[in-house]
């Protein structure tokens, strides 16, 4: 499979591809199990019946090249907040833009808030240099377990702040 053509598509997910997504979050969560030295996570953890509830729950998006499932994500909006949660590409097509476009695709999703937050562990460098690279910034960090120490980190939406600013009236 080549990712240059025909290029992924990305689209809102149906439970149907429940079982499927499990599969391949099973596969990607693996290397950032690794990596924070801590297995015992949702992503590896969680079962088909929960994941078939985070579809009533959450937005779920998935990039297809035809039929093959490459990737997805989830966002849930809580007041002015979308929770960005478990994006994920297949290992074979990591490194190409897909999970970038993933994110945008997410985001673009929930246009209506005002911040977008997300975490991942302290120790997958590579996760916190793409989303740095998009823009989040690090708001704090949690001790889960003795091992795993998570970084939560958080995007305003542009042009968010500057209309708040705008509403505070000038002589304040
Ligand atoms: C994180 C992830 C979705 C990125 O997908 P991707 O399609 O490779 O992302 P992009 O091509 O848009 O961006 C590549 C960037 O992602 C980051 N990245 C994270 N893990 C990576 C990996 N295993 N391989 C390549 N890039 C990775 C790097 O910062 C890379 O930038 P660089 O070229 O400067 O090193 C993917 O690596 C993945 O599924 N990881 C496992 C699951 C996971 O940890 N998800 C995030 C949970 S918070």
């Amino acid at each position: 499979m080549n990712l240059d053509s025909p290029r992924p598509r990305i689209s809102l997910a149906t439970v149907a591809i429940a079982a499927d997504l499990l599969e391949l979050q099973k596969l990607c969560f693996q290397e950032e199990a690794e990596e924070n030295h801590e297995f015992n996570i949702p992503p590896l953890t969680q079962t088909v019946e929960e994941l078939r509830e985070d579809f009533r729950t959450h937005t779920v998006l998935a990039a297809w090249q035809g039929q093959w499932l490459l990737g997805s994500v989830r966002g849930r909006r809580e007041g002015p907040v979308c929770h960005i949660s478990r994006l994920m590409v297949h290992p074979d097509h990591r490194g190409k833009g897909l999970g970038s476009l993933l994110m945008a695709a997410i985001e673009d999703a929930f246009r209506g808030v005002n911040s977008y937050e997300l975490f991942t562990g302290e120790r997958s460098l590579r996760n916190l240099r793409l989303y740095a690279g998009l823009g989040y910034v690090p708001v704090r960090r949690e001790q889960v377990t003795q091992r795993l120490t998570l970084v939560h980190l958080q995007k305003r939406r542009a042009g968010k702040e500057l209309v708040a600013g705008l509403s505070t009236p000038p002589f304040d």
